[in-house]
């Protein structure tokens, strides 16, 4: 099975997961992308959809999906997303599309996390995929020196900006044991508005495509 055959598989399975009559957190990226169009084939009855991203809102809408504001939603029950690297225990690096700020908020939120993705991105400890850092630009030398003191190799991501006008610093070389201590460390460097780092606020549920179909993950369980 190719990637994107797993991708649309999860992205299948992670329709069971709505509630109705309520609203729906909808993530960003290829994988939540092929969501949105199951989403849209689904007839599931929505309050409407809170978006991640500029580029989500605008596919929902390209669907026929209402999209509204987090300020104007009472609860979210349910927030579904990819994620470039997933452990099992739900902890995960995000941001590979840019839209790592308004996901964490949009996770915070949600009473339940549901990370829809292809086998590859299920691994036993985070860090081979560079984490994003979004930061305010000015910060932009400070925080690139701290995160080398906390070990990263920081590169700017080239022609970037993200939809809340800042720059990302991708970090290599990190092995990340203890992500939720990373996330905070991270966090308090002066400058950074948020990292990849989805520890604190991990995922619930992970949904993982295989070639032998969806592996449901509870990350509690582990
Ligand atoms: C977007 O900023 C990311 O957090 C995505 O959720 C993540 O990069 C997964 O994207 P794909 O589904 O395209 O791999």
């Amino acid at each position: 099975m190719t990637q994107d055959e797993q991708k649309k598989l999860v992205a299948r399975e992670a329709i069971k997961y709505i509630v109705e009559d309520s609203y729906l957190g909808v993530g960003t990226g290829s994988t939540t992308n092929f969501f949105i169009d199951e989403l849209a084939r689904a007839n599931k009855r929505l309050r409407g959809a809170v978006a991640s991203s500029i580029q989500t809102a605008e596919r929902l809408r390209s669907c026929g999906i209402p999209v509204v504001e987090l300020t104007a939603v009472d609860e979210l029950p349910v927030y579904i997303d990819g994620a470039d690297e997933t452990t099992a225990h739900g902890a995960m690096i995000k941001g590979g599309g840019g839209a790592l700020t308004r996901e964490k908020i949009v996770a915070a939120v949600a009473r339940k996390f549901v990370c829809i993705v292809d086998q590859s991105k299920l691994v036993g400890v985070l860090g081979k995929y560079p984490l994003p850092v979004e930061v305010i630009p000015m910060a932009r030398g400070h925080v690139a020196h701290e995160l080398v003191k906390l070990g990263g190799q920081p590169m700017l991501r080239e022609h970037f900006l993200t939809d809340n006008g800042n720059i990302v610093l991708d970090v290599e070389e990190l092995r990340i044991l203890n992500p939720a201590d990373l996330e905070a460390k991270i966090n308090n460097i002066a400058g950074t508005v948020t990292n990849g780092l989805f520890a604190r606020r991990g995922a619930d549920v992970i949904l993982v495509g295989t070639d032998n179909g969806v592996q449901t993950l509870d990350a509690h369980k582990f």
